[in-house]
């Protein structure tokens, strides 16, 4: 059976793009993606505004894109809510995680997820 594609959406906004850092965790997820062959041309990650929830940020939000998703926009709000995907306070250690456990193995990282 093959794996879910993914959208990994990180914040950028005022308090979590230059504050806390997260286009540094952008260009890793990229750089890891790249060279990842079970993850190249199955997860992609691209900036997200802000998920109102700057206190806990950086933020990143896992998406299953459904078919004919390019994963090119931001989630619809019922995705956000529906979806177990939604990591707060994101650093290299939890991302390097997430991008094994839950893009690499289709399995939410149970300990780092929270309701959005
Ligand atoms: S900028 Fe990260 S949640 Fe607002």
């Amino acid at each position: 059976m093959s794996l879910p594609r993914y959208c990994l959406h990180l914040c950028d906004g005022p308090s979590c793009g230059i504050a806390r850092n997260s286009e540094r965790l952008l260009s890793l997820a990229c750089r890891t993606i790249d060279s990842r062959g079970d993850l190249r041309g199955r997860v992609y990650a691209r900036n997200y505004t802000c998920f109102g929830r700057c206190d806990d940020g950086p933020n990143m939000f896992v998406e299953t894109l459904a078919p004919g998703n390019d994963g090119l926009s931001d989630p619809e709000p019922e995705v956000l809510e529906d979806q177990r995907g939604f990591y707060p306070g994101l650093d290299e250690d939890k991302l390097t995680r997430i991008l094994d456990r839950h893009c690499g193995a289709g399995e939410v990282v149970d300990d780092l997820v929270d309701r959005y």
